[in-house]
């Protein structure tokens, strides 16, 4: 079935686009995921995220601040009042050698509009974000998918930071296929908040294959980073122990190609990265 094909393409290298082709065109608009599309990325990653009036839109943030004319948090507002938004102009004033006046006036993206696009075409790599503010995410989430018969066609993951987010997905569709991301740090406190916060896994220094097969449990695979103010936070052993324990491993947020190579080295399943391009050419 082409969801046992996605599963088993996950054990090869996966090209993630990271909000779109984001190092070319303003993040997470229809013009960024045009262009990793365009490209032949595996995978478009996508936040996502609910309007006070329930909808579900594509952006990174909690605050639109950062990249939209407007201020404040984004749950706070109606699709409506989101759209009369220029989520583009801020990529133009922030990277002269790549704007494009195009870009300019470019609307926050719902993920309706993004499924239609794209439909089967695409695969969808898709992020719940902040869950805590975002109530009702998961069940308007599964309900869009299920819509567009994404999940038996082998269109969608569904990652989180949050394990109570995924757990929630799983209790709504028990075929969503799932990712637990984590974020490790150099610091001992840190990585125990992490506990905390996600739920899952202490620091990979001390990680065991019984906390793998907790994680293996309800989901497919792990997202992770790699550095922490440039120091290595997991090793090739840490990919390794999580793929001897069915789990492949895709790692964030990569744009360098020497670390590309670096990381392909180790044997990673697949990397986010904000240019798709630099990616896919070397995997050529
Ligand atoms: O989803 C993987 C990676 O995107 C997590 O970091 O903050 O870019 O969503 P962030
Ligand atoms: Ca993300």
């Amino acid at each position: 079935t082409p969801l046992e094909q996605q599963l088993k393409d996950l054990e090869s290298f996966q090209v993630i686009a990271h909000r779109g082709a984001s190092g070319h065109a303003p993040e997470s608009t229809m013009a960024a995921y045009e262009l990793a599309n365009e490209w032949g990325a595996d995978y478009l990653e996508l936040d996502v995220q609910i309007t006070s009036d329930g909808e579900l839109v594509v952006f990174h943030d909690d605050a639109i601040d950062r990249t939209s004319d407007g201020e404040g948090n984004i749950h706070d507002y109606t699709l409506e009042e989101l759209k009369a938004l220029d989520t583009g102009t801020w990529f133009n004033d922030a990277n002269v050698d790549k704007a494009d006046p195009a870009f300019a006036g470019a609307q926050i993206l719902t993920l309706e509009e993004l499924f239609e696009r794209f439909g089967h075409d695409a695969r969808y790599y898709i992020e719940t974000k902040s869950p805590l503010l975002n109530p009702g995410l998961e069940e308007a989430l599964v309900e869009a998918l299920e819509e567009h018969d994404m999940i038996e066609n082998g269109r969608v993951l569904v990652q989180s930071f949050e394990q109570g987010s995924l757990l929630k997905l799983r209790e709504l569709n028990q075929h969503i296929p799932l990712i637990q991301l984590v974020w490790y740090s150099p610091s001992e406190e840190d990585n125990d908040r992490l506990v905390e916060w996600t739920g899952v896994t202490p620091a990979p220094a001390d990680i065991t294959d019984e906390d793998f097969q907790a994680i293996k449990e309800y989901a497919v695979g792990i997202g992770t980073n790699v550095t922490y103010n440039g120091e290595d936070v997991i090793d090739a052993d840490f990919i390794r122990q999580a793929q001897e324990n069915g789990l492949p491993v895709h790692v964030y947020t990569i744009n360098e190609v020497d670390e590309m190579k670096r990381l392909q080295d180790w044997g990673v399943n697949g990397l986010f990265t904000d240019y798709a391009d630099r990616l896919l050419e070397l995997a050529d």
